[in-house]
C-alpha cells in the first residue's frame, strides 16, 4: 500500500501539474476548489465539502462543496459533535462510513433537505499543527465502489495541502494577496496567464469539465488562446498520459481531411503503398483537438457527426470497424450559430460538439491582463535570445494597454518578440512596439490644397498604416478603425489601393 509521502507526492503532484497550466488560480477559493475538485475525481466520489471552522461561534460552515446540490448546501451550519463532519472536527479523528443509514452519528436532516440520497462517507479533520480548522468529507463513491482505507489516506494528504493553502493564504495576506509561498513551494511556473474575471473564470470551468468525456467547444476570436484552453483541459484530464492529437480543419484541404482523420488501408488508392494510420485512431484513449472546426465541409461534418455517434469508423478502403475512445475538444473563430443559419455547418453536430461550451474572450475586453500576458512573453524572449532582465517603459506600457490588439494574443507576443529583438536589449520603448507607428506624424500638410483632398490624403494614409499593422487583414484593419468592413472595402478601391 501507498506510503504517506508517497499520496502526498501524488496529490502534490496533480495540483502541480495543474499549476504548471494556471497563473490565474491565486486566490485562497480557487486553491481550494482546486483541491476538492481534484481530490473528488481521484476519488471518484459522486459530491465533496470541504468545511472551515468559524473560530467565534464554533460552527463549521461550507466553504467549497462540489456535486449536483452543491449550492444548496451553502445554507447549512454545522455545530461541532453534529452529523459526520461535526464529529469528526470535534474529535480530529478521520471516519469511513460504509452506510451510513446504519450509523447513529448521522445527521440526515441535510440530505433529506437538499433531496441528495447519501450512501457513504469519508470525512477526515483539517488541521494546522494540531488544531481543527475544519473538515473535508466526500460522498458515495461512484458506481457501487466502496470507499477504501487508501481513499482515506489520501484524502488526509488533500486536508493537509487545504490546510497549507489556508495557512499559506493567511500568511501572505499582508504582502501579498495571493498565496505565492504555496505557489513557489510546488514550483509553479505560468501558462495560461491572466488575472481579469473573464479568464479565471473559463480556467476554472475548464478545470471543471477537465476529466469528463463531455465534448467541449471553444470560442473566441483568432489568438485569444483557444488551442492553450484545449491543451489546459487534456493535461488536467486523466488521458494526460498521452498526446493530445491536434487537427487543423483550415491547414488541411477538404480531399485530404478524410485521409488525415480516418487513415486507409494500404492499397486504397493509387498511392497508397502503406497503411496509413489516422488522427482519430491516434487519439485512441486521449483527446482529439478539432481546430477550426468551422472551416469543415457538411460533408466531412456528417462524417465526423458518425464517429462520434456510433464511436466506430472504418479506415478509407477498409472494412473492419475500428472502435476508439477519444475526447473531443473542438474550437473555431466562427459564428456557428450563422452557420447553422446558412447551411453551412450542421446543426446536429454543433450539439455533439458543445455539450460544454466555453468563451476564450478578446484582449481587449481583458485589458486588466496586458501588462502581465506583455511581462511574460518579454521574460520568454528575453531567456531564448540570452538577454538579461528587460524592461518594458511606462511609455510603452501605456501604449500597449490602450491598443485593441485585433489579433489579440498572438499579435501581443509578435510584437513583443519584435520588440525585444529590435530593441537596446534594456528597456522596451514606444518605437520599438509596430503598433506605435499608428499613431504616426501627419507629415506634410502643405498649403494649395482643398480640405477635401487633405481628408482623403489623410485617409489613405491611415488605412495604409492599418493594413499594414494588420497584415492586410481588412477585417482587423476595420475593427482596428472602428469602420465596416465593406466600408474599408468600397475606401480601398475608391482611391485605388488594391496592390
Ligand atoms: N492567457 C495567455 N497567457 C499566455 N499566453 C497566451 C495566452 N493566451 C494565448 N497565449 C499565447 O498566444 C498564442 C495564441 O494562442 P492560441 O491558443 O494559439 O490561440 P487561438 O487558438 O485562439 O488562435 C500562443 O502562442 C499562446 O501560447
Ligand atoms: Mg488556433
Amino acid at each position: 500500500m501507498a506510503t504517506h509521502q508517497e499520496n502526498k507526492d501524488i496529490a502534490i503532484g496533480q495540483l502541480k501539474n495543474i499549476s504548471t497550466w494556471v497563473s490565474s488560480v491565486q486566490d485562497l477559493n480557487q486553491l481550494l476548489e482546486l483541491i476538492l475538485h481534484t481530490g473528488t475525481r481521484i476519488m471518484r466520489a459522486k459530491a465533496s465539502s470541504l468545511l472551515l471552522l468559524d473560530q467565534k461561534t464554533q460552527k463549521l460552515y461550507f466553504k467549497v462543496t462540489t456535486g449536483t446540490q452543491k449550492d444548496k448546501m451553502k445554507n447549512f451550519e454545522i455545530s461541532l459533535g453534529q452529523g459526520i463532519v461535526g464529529h469528526v472536527a470535534e474529535t480530529g479523528e478521520p471516519l469511513l462510513i460504509e452506510d451510513v443509514a446504519q450509523d447513529k452519528r448521522w445527521y440526515r436532516n441535510i440530505s433529506d433537505e437538499i433531496g441528495f440520497k447519501t450512501q457513504s462517507i469519508l470525512c477526515v479533520p483539517m488541521k494546522v499543527k494540531d488544531n481543527v480548522i475544519g473538515a473535508i468529507e466526500f460522498i458515495n463513491k461512484a458506481e457501487g465502489e466502496a470507499f477504501q482505507k487508501s481513499d482515506l489516506e489520501l484524502l488526509n494528504v488533500f486536508a493537509d495541502v487545504a490546510a497549507l493553502a489556508i495557512v499559506n493564504a493567511k500568511k501572505f495576506q499582508i504582502a501579498e494577496r495571493e498565496n505565492k509561498g504555496l505557489k513557489q513551494a510546488l514550483g509553479f511556473t505560468h501558462l495560461i496567464i491572466g488575472q481579469s474575471k473573464d479568464i479565471k473564470e473559463v480556467v476554472a470551468d475548464a478545470l471543471k469539465v477537465a476529466d469528463s468525456k463531455a465534448s467541449t467547444l471553444i470560442l473566441g476570436e483568432s489568438g485569444t488562446g483557444k488551442e492553450l484552453l484545449a491543451r489546459l483541459i487534456h493535461q488536467t484530464s486523466s488521458r494526460k498520459e498521452r498526446y493530445m492529437v491536434t487537427l487543423n480543419c483550415a491547414a488541411v484541404p477538404e480531399t485530404l481531411l478524410e485521409d488525415e482523420l480516418f487513415g486507409h488501408e494500404k492499397g486504397s488508392f493509387t498511392g497508397a503503398n502503406e497503411r496509413k494510420i489516422g488522427k482519430l485512431e491516434l487519439a485512441d484513449g486521449s483527446t482529439l483537438f478539432l481546430d477550426e472546426i468551422g472551416e469543415m465541409s457538411p460533408a466531412m461534418q456528417a462524417k465526423v457527426l458518425r464517429v462520434l455517434q456510433d464511436g466506430i469508423f472504418y479506415r478509407v478502403g477498409g472494412n473492419t470497424p475500428i472502435s476508439v475512445d477519444i475526447r473531443i475538444i473542438a474550437a473555431t473563430n466562427q459564428n456557428l450559430s450563422e452557420g447553422i443559419a446558412k447551411g453551412e455547418f450542421r446543426e446536429d453536430l454543433y450539439y455533439r460538439l458543445n455539450v460544454v461550451e466555453l468563451h476564450m474572450p478578446p484582449l481587449r475586453e481583458r485589458k486588466k491582463d496586458i501588462p502581465l500576458i506583455a511581462r511574460h512573453f518579454v521574460d520568454m524572449f528575453q531567456k531564448e535570445k540570452g538577454h538579461f532582465q528587460i524592461e518594458v517603459s511606462p511609455a510603452a506600457m501605456d501604449i500597449m494597454t490602450k491598443y485593441d490588439w485585433p489579433g489579440n494574443v498572438r499579435e501581443l507576443r509578435n510584437a513583443i518578440e519584435r520588440a525585444v529583438v529590435m530593441g537596446n536589449g534594456r528597456e522596451i520603448l514606444p518605437e520599438d512596439l509596430p503598433i506605435l507607428n499608428t499613431q504616426s506624424n501627419i507629415e506634410s500638410i502643405e498649403f494649395g490644397h482643398t480640405l477635401q483632398e487633405a481628408v482623403d490624403d489623410f485617409k489613405k494614409k491611415f488605412i495604409k498604416v492599418n493594413l499594414e499593422h494588420t497584415n492586410g487583414n481588412q477585417s482587423k484593419a476595420a475593427a482596428v478603425m472602428g469602420i465596416q468592413r465593406t466600408y474599408l472595402s468600397r475606401l480601398i478601391s475608391k482611391y485605388d489601393m488594391k496592390k
